[in-house]
């Protein structure tokens, strides 16, 4: 099992992996990232990541050092050179170093960071029993930057701390119109009779890879599916309630604040949608806790 960490393409211990206190990334969280993992050693659904990636740099004005293609291959190299059975990687890319200056002028060359570790998913509880989340209002970086995937999560952070003290497993982000927009690192779907509903991306969520595939498994198993955002009082009368993300595939909650969801189980739609998503990446349709 090891991490490893390429900063400019070249291949560096860990231990060693460095990089400059004038970086823009470490001065202002002036960056953009993704986060991937491996199914059978295999990165999944990397193009689509570093097509989001290019976005996001593209949507805050960060020039990509290198073409798509480069960032794919180094992305693959790091993962193999690790040599996990299963790897998490993360690829970064900041706007570079220069003077401390709030001016994104006076950073010379964007950055690149692709880290990989091995791959650690959630407790098996949390797929068979579900989680309780707290919901929290907020106003996230992205919010300013049209959903692009940046490297300040710092309002996400809190959230999560705030829902953490308060005993629940995650966040439930509200955003300033008091609507329930998505998790702090994952897309939110509530299943109302038996209709399949999201928030929609205009409201200001990430175009989450998971929840892309998850629509559409939900369209191939005959589900409705609508895009609409709710207050937590309307979210909380759902019959269930899931959230989805790369490294946690499909989360059920069951419970919402002090509101119990459904029976207070995982739900019937999001097991069905979570065994469509495990056949997907070839895992033959077994949820976590199956065996
Ligand atoms: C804010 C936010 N929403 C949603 C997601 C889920 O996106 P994906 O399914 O592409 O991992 C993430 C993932 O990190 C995220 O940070």
């Amino acid at each position: 099992m090891s991490r490893l960490v390429l900063i400019d393409g070249v291949s560096t211990p860990s231990e060693r992996a460095q990089v400059s206190v004038y970086d823009r990334g470490f001065l202002y969280g002036d960056s953009v990232f993704e986060t991937i993992r491996t199914y059978g050693g295999r990165l999944f659904a990397l193009a689509e990541h570093i097509d989001r990636l290019a976005r996001s740099a593209s949507s805050v004005g960060i020039q990509l050092p290198v073409s798509t293609e480069q960032l794919a291959e180094e992305t693959l190299r790091a993962v193999r050179e690790a040599g996990n059975a299963e790897s998490y990687a993360r690829v970064m890319i900041t706007r570079g170093s220069g003077p401390v200056d709030l001016d994104t002028a006076s950073a010379e060359q964007p950055l690149r960071v692709v880290m990989v570790q091995p791959l650690t998913t959630p407790p098996v509880e949390y797929y068979r029993d579900g989680i309780l989340v707290r919901c929290i209002e907020t106003v996230r970086a992205s919010d300013a930057a049209g959903s692009a995937k940046l490297g300040n999560y710092l309002a996400s952070a809190l959230a999560l701390r705030l829902a953490r003290d308060a005993g629940a497993a995650e966040a439930l982000v509200v955003n300033r119109d008091g609507l329930v927009v998505e998790g702090p690192t994952s897309n939110v779907f509530l299943v109302k009779q038996g209709t399949i509903v999201t928030p929609p991306l205009e409201i200001g969520v990430l175009p989450g890879i998971t929840r892309a595939i998850v629509i559409e498994l939900a369209g191939e198993l005959g589900l409705a599916v609508d895009f609409a955002a709710y207050p937590a009082e309307r979210v909380v009368e759902s019959d269930e309630i899931f959230l989805t993300s790369s490294i946690r595939e499909v989360i059920p909650v069951v419970q919402v604040d002090d509101t119990v969801i459904g029976d207070g189980k995982p739900g019937r739609i999001t097991g069905l949608l979570h065994r469509a998503f495990r056949q997907r990446v070839g895992l033959d349709g077994e949820l976590p806790h199956d065996d």
